[in-house]
């Protein structure tokens, strides 16, 4: 691929992303993996913004083109479609100039071996830029609210009066978090010495929240394990499943590891963590992530829900089941989620769901502790799966009290469990319930 604007191949990258997303169902992390090995590192910054943008305002931007073309593309032509998308997140959303951004999206064109849409494409990006194309016309509320039909239902019938911000906070980009290794140092003498501007949240005292993103290798301390990279919705996690103490943890799902680590650092020396998830390659990660923070946990690979497996029969007296989920709680983190998720994967996950907290309860001590969290922000996933189980299981109650650590203001109360929505406080969106096991 090559081209005298070199801008123009920045944008047939960020093009083919958004059709690997849109068209092939690859995740835009995956996807973009594969762009950044065409691209040199000073211009990966530029791809990633067009892509993550592109996609952030995906519905939006699709509606807005389908009212400008006067057929549809040809399916084999999709990557012309999310090329046109990309020069409209330019045009509508950036600070690109907009005769720069529509002369490289149109080169893109050729690049991407389709010269006969260059004509095309130039009328439609400049009848774009002439025409403001409004989306807040009633029954158009994929475009106006940048999201598929289904999950706006969804969040309607689960959110009624929530529903509009959740959103609204989708749509944003999500703030940069920090988790302080405080078996190392306080978050204040961190803060101290980091060298780009973050704040503390009350309620989590190891969470900093930094005002705007850094790479993480440019990070004060990041290699030698004093922070990690961690939302302070994910940081809740560990603290209050530890809150009463703990000795034999179980993390189920444990990959990337970014809980793992936390409990680590809550328990200290001599912890016994034992760190399971069924993805080789992703437990691979957590033993890096460890090994970065110089921690260590017993890494398990297998599959959660079959303890006849991999469970010794000595049972944990803490259990931390980070379920695989929608992810509609982070969709800001990772916008590719409203293309890649259906209504019919939500049936599907709950089952999932409620098979590992079923299984995940025999290996549980008594008078212990099961922490069951998702980033859903769906009934079906969270609520729907505690009350049942709570409701059909004579030794499990909700540990209802939040405890000394003042998290309550930021959760709303549920059927079971406990709510943050994304955007509250700049977290993002996950769900928590704290079950006991009980003696009858
Ligand atoms: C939400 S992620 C966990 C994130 C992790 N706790 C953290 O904080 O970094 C869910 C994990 O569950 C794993 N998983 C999915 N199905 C599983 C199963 N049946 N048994 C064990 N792990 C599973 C996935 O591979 C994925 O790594």
């Amino acid at each position: 691929m090559s081209s005298n604007k070199p801008g123009a191949k920045l944008r047939a990258e960020a093009a083919k992303v958004v059709d690997a997303v849109a068209n092939d169902g690859r995740s835009l992390d995956v996807a973009l993996a594969a762009a950044e090995e065409n691209i040199s590192p000073a211009d990966r910054p530029l791809v990633r913004m067009l892509s993550y943008g592109s996609l952030r305002y995906y519905f939006r931007l699709r509606w807005q083109l389908r009212q400008l073309l006067e057929r549809p593309l040809k399916a084999r032509d999709s990557v012309i479609e999310s090329l046109l998308i990309v020069g409209f997140f330019q045009l509508s959303d950036t600070r690109v100039p907009d005769h720069a951004a529509v002369s490289m999206t149109v080169e893109a064109a050729r690049l991407l071996r389709r010269p006969k849409y260059a004509g095309l494409m130039n009328a439609v990006l400049r009848n774009f830029v002439r025409r403001k194309i409004a989306v807040s016309e009633p029954g158009n509320e994929e475009a106006q609210f940048n999201h598929p039909q289904w999950l706006i239902d969804r969040l309607k019938k689960d959110w009624p009066d929530d529903w509009q911000e959740i959103l609204t906070a989708n749509n944003d980009r999500a703030p940069m978090w920090l988790r302080v290794n405080q078996q190392k140092q306080s978050t204040d003498q961190f803060l101290a010495q980091l060298e780009a501007e973050g704040e503390l949240l009350p309620c989590a005292e190891q969470a900093i929240r930094l005002t705007s993103p850094q790479p993480v290798d440019d990070l004060t301390g990041f290699a030698d394990g004093l922070v990690s990279v961690q939302d302070c919705a994910a940081q809740i996690a560990a603290p209050w499943l530890l809150a009463d103490g703990g000795t034999r943890v179980l993390d189920a799902c444990a990959a990337p590891g970014g809980k793992t680590g936390h409990l680590l650092e809550i328990l200290g020396e001599g912890a016994d963590v034992t760190a399971l998830d069924s993805d080789a390659k992703r437990l691979a990660g957590v033993r890096q992530n460890l090994d970065r923070l110089g921690l260590d946990a017993t890494l398990v690979h297998a599959d959660a829900s079959k303890p006849t497996d991999w469970w010794d029969g000595r049972c944990f007296d803490r259990v931390l089941l980070d379920a695989p989920c929608s992810a509609t709680g982070v969709i800001r983190r990772h916008p590719d989620i409203k293309l890649l998720r259906r209504n019919k994967d939500i049936p599907a996950l709950a089952g999932l769901q409620r098979e590992m907290l079923e299984a995940l309860w025999t290996v549980l001590a008594p008078a212990g502790r099961l922490l069951y969290v998702t980033c859903s922000v769906l009934a079906e996933e969270n609520e729907q799966v505690v009350a049942p189980f709570l409701a059909a299981h004579e030794d499990a109650r909700e540990a209802r009290v939040l405890h000394d650590y003042n998290i309550s203001d930021l959760m709303r109360e549920r059927t079971a469990g406990y709510q943050v929505l994304p955007g509250t406080k700049g977290l993002d969106g996950f769900y928590f319930a704290m079950l006991e096991k009980v003696s009858r």
